[in-house]
């Protein structure tokens, strides 16, 4: 709901918990008034504080204010808009023109809130979305050139946050690298800026666009915090910044430092979506309020359940055949796959890393029949059958490179640095971008391909584009949004494709990829002991539902660790299942205890791609590790708990739940052990874990349909 106040210029914007209030100021400026707990429209109004006469001539005025920041006047801090006008120009100064309130859809309310400069022809239009079901508030801006010379957008985020004034903050965000993406740190940000960012043209396994603010206390279940996601695939930049008189705030959009975006006359551009959420509730309620957003608002088919699915990668390598793959699905099917993927090798010359990247014909040498007897022999197993791609790239060693040397990026006098022996595609051109479209469309419509895995397995580099006026400077923004379009275009095309989204594992995900993708493949590390820790950070925002998780084999090809088959089972039934093993070389054994587990995934997926998260107990090197995903109506719960190397002597600790019916009794659907849910959640369940290290259970939890005379048994006391 969005409701103004016309005498104070108070717009107030609530969602189920929480308000966020801004207004007009005197100046013309869009200022911040508040966000956090709900708030009437008076309440609101209360918090106009008159400006404070500058203590010196020193102070600007302050960064955590404005709405936008913009570079000009006496502001010093980080700006979130900065424009070179075509004279040299460069400040801005708000003009109100005026204001919009509609309804898109039933459910959600917008508010656009429009400016331009004093003086030249560029206007600024603050959006603000807000959802009837959800606290999340979507903020975006759209500047747009209305003279006849160029503007330079030097800097233009999406939205600036601005936090209550509080004591003390404390950040918390993802690092990481290549196969090991993902893990969480809370730290104080430092008083000035802190940036968090990615220079590479994809959202990179270093860094994730989001970030949470909380005062310094609050814990997975308790306390405020303030968090924001930006729906970007590109380079971006989150600067965290505390001004002298401690308050933070924080701005983020498209792009990195060193770039601009010319916006020719009568363009405009439209900044891709920060999204931002107050949650009272820790860490544990953010995330699950972030999930619930991307599930309802984010996600194309948020109400599908994902396939179990099996991936050959692990097992062959390069080395694709039609019979090794039949001989492969026919035991994926076995065990109880639904979705059965070729990955890398199945075209061109491509029999290593160094050739035929960009040449998307069926290999003869590995299928001298085309890939349809493969495909016909998947689906008639009862599978679907996904294929692997990487559109955006090209081997120097292949044909698309010998015809079309120009397609790279690439710039004048300047090495071509190859990284994985491939160069990158410059997506921004619009012949590359339709070549790309053209043969995936066709690929997907004469195979009957039902899923595809969009690889991207490398950084952007010497990122030129000679051909185009300024195109180091265009191709940043433009590559992504025809990445975007080619992806768009194909699901038009054939509604029944899923795809996931894999750069080098997690290398690209973003509400912006998942907002046109079904999953994300989290990383290429699938040791499950080290995705226990990658897992826990990508849960921070993004859900289960999409996040795949394969069990491969041991000794792990990344770590050369060996951890029991059921402990890498249950690690990676905290996602998407999904098997990356080689088959043909698991006993009858391993694939009937696989078979087993699939089973079981199947009997409680829906809980852990539908339902809510809690993290009982985050990863630790010798305690448990514990999750617990619950159905909504409360009705059912499955707790998975990860014991790694415990310590002798450190003491059992029952594990307590989360987010049942307190007045219901649940059943442990493989003991049918009865436990009332007080004693669950406040006293906790003692879990059956066999001694030694990389023990594992998974408990299937389902309420007793009242009135119940069970007894209650099994808890711990
Ligand atoms: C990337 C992906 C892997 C696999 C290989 C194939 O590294 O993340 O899962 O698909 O490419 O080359």
């Amino acid at each position: 709901m969005i409701s103004f106040a016309p005498d104070t210029g108070v717009w107030l914007l609530s969602t189920p918990r929480t308000s966020y209030a801004l207004r007009v100021d005197e100046t013309g400026a869009p200022c911040h008034l508040a966000w956090g707990p709900r708030l009437t429209l008076e309440e609101a109004e209360e918090l106009i504080v008159p400006p404070a006469p500058a203590a010196s001539s020193f102070e600007g005025r302050p960064a955590a204010g404005e709405e936008l920041p913009v570079d000009g006047g006496t502001r010093y801090g980080p700006p979130s808009l900065q424009v070179r006008f075509a004279d040299g120009t460069r400040a801005f100064e708000w003009q109100p023109l005026g204001h919009r309130v509609h309804e898109p859809v039933p459910g959600q309310t917008e508010l656009a809130l429009e400016f331009r400069d004093r003086h030249y022809p560029l206007l600024t239009t603050l959006h603000y979305r807000v959802h009837d079901d959800s606290d999340v508030i979507e903020r975006w801006t759209v500047l747009r050139n209305t003279g006849d010379e160029s503007v330079h957008l030097l800097r233009a985020d999406s939205a600036a946050w601005t936090l209550p004034p509080r004591d003390d903050y404390r950040l918390s965000h993802v690092t990481g690298q290549w196969a090991s993406e993902t893990q969480l740190h809370r730290h104080r940000p430092a008083f000035g800026e802190t940036v968090l960012t990615s220079r590479r043209g994809v959202t990179s396994h270093h860094a994730n666009p989001w970030v949470m603010l909380d005062a310094g206390a609050a814990t997975e279940d308790h306390g405020q915090v303030w968090s924001a996601a930006l729906a970007w695939s590109g380079s971006w930049r989150v600067t965290v910044h505390r001004g002298p008189d401690g308050r933070a705030g924080f701005t983020g959009g498209a792009g990195h430092d060193g770039t601009a975006l010319p916006l020719a006359p009568g363009e405009d551009f439209t900044t891709p979506t920060y999204a931002g959420l107050y949650a009272d509730g820790g860490f544990g309620a953010t995330s699950r309020a972030w999930h619930a957003y991307t599930l309802a608002h984010v996600l194309p088919h948020p109400g599908e359940v994902r396939p179990v699915l099996y991936n050959s990668w692990e097992a062959t390598g390069f080395e694709v055949d039609e019979s090794g793959q039949k001989a492969l699905a026919a035991r994926a099917a076995a065990l109880g796959v639904e979705l059965y993927v070729v990955d890398d090798g199945w075209f061109g010359a491509r029999r290593s890393e160094r050739a035929g990247l960009g040449d998307w014909t069926v290999s003869p040498e590995g299928f001298p029949d085309g890939l349809g007897p493969l495909v016909r022999e998947v689906h008639r197993l009862g599978m679907r059958f996904g294929l692997w791609v990487e559109p955006e790239m090209v081997n120097p060693d292949s044909d698309l490179y010998r015809r079309h040397p120009d397609w790279v990026l690439h710039i004048p006098h300047r090495t071509r640095t190859e990284l994985r022996h491939q160069l990158v595609l410059n997506f921004a051109r619009r012949d590359v971008a339709d070549w790309a479209y053209g043969w995936l469309t066709r690929l997907v419509a004469e195979h009957a391909i039902d899923f595809l895995k969009w690889d991207m397995n490398r950084a952007l580099s010497e990122a030129g584009w000679p051909d185009r006026a300024e195109g180091a400077d265009r191709l940043w923004t433009a590559y992504v949004h025809h990445l975007y379009e080619v992806i768009d275009r194909l699901r038009a095309d054939h509604p029944a494709l899923r795809i996931e989204s894999c750069s080098g594992g997690g290398g690209r995900v973003d509400l912006g990829i998942l907002s046109r993708t079904d999953q994300a493949w989290p990383s290429d590390n699938t040791d499950a002991a080290d995705r226990v820790s990658i897992q826990h950070g990508y849960s921070q925002i993004y859900p289960a539902r999409t996040m795949a998780a394969w069990v491969t084999d041991v000794p792990n090809q990344h770590t050369g660790r060996s951890v029991p088959l059921r402990f890498r089972f249950h690690v990676a039934m905290a996602g998407v299942l999904g098997v990356g093993g080689d088959l043909t070389r698991w006993s009858d054994g391993e694939l009937a205890e696989g078979a087993a587990l699939v089973d079981q995934y199947k009997t409680v997926r829906h809980l852990v791609q539908h339902g809510t998260l809690h993290r009982l107990r985050t990863p630790a090197e010798d305690g448990p590790t514990a999750v617990q995903y619950t159905a909504a109506d409360r009705s059912e719960a499955l707790l998975l708990i990860w014991q790694r190397t415990p310590r002798h002597g450190a003491p059992r600790l029952p594990v307590r739940l989360a987010g049942l019916d307190p007045a219901a009794r649940y059943r442990d659907a493989s003991t049918g052990a009865v436990h009332h849910a007080t004693v669950l959640t406040a006293y906790g369940l003692l879990p059956d874990l066999p001694p030694g290290d990389w023990a594992s259970t998974a408990v299937h939890l389902v309420r007793v349909p009242a009135p119940s005379s069970l007894v209650s048994r099994g808890a711990a006391d």
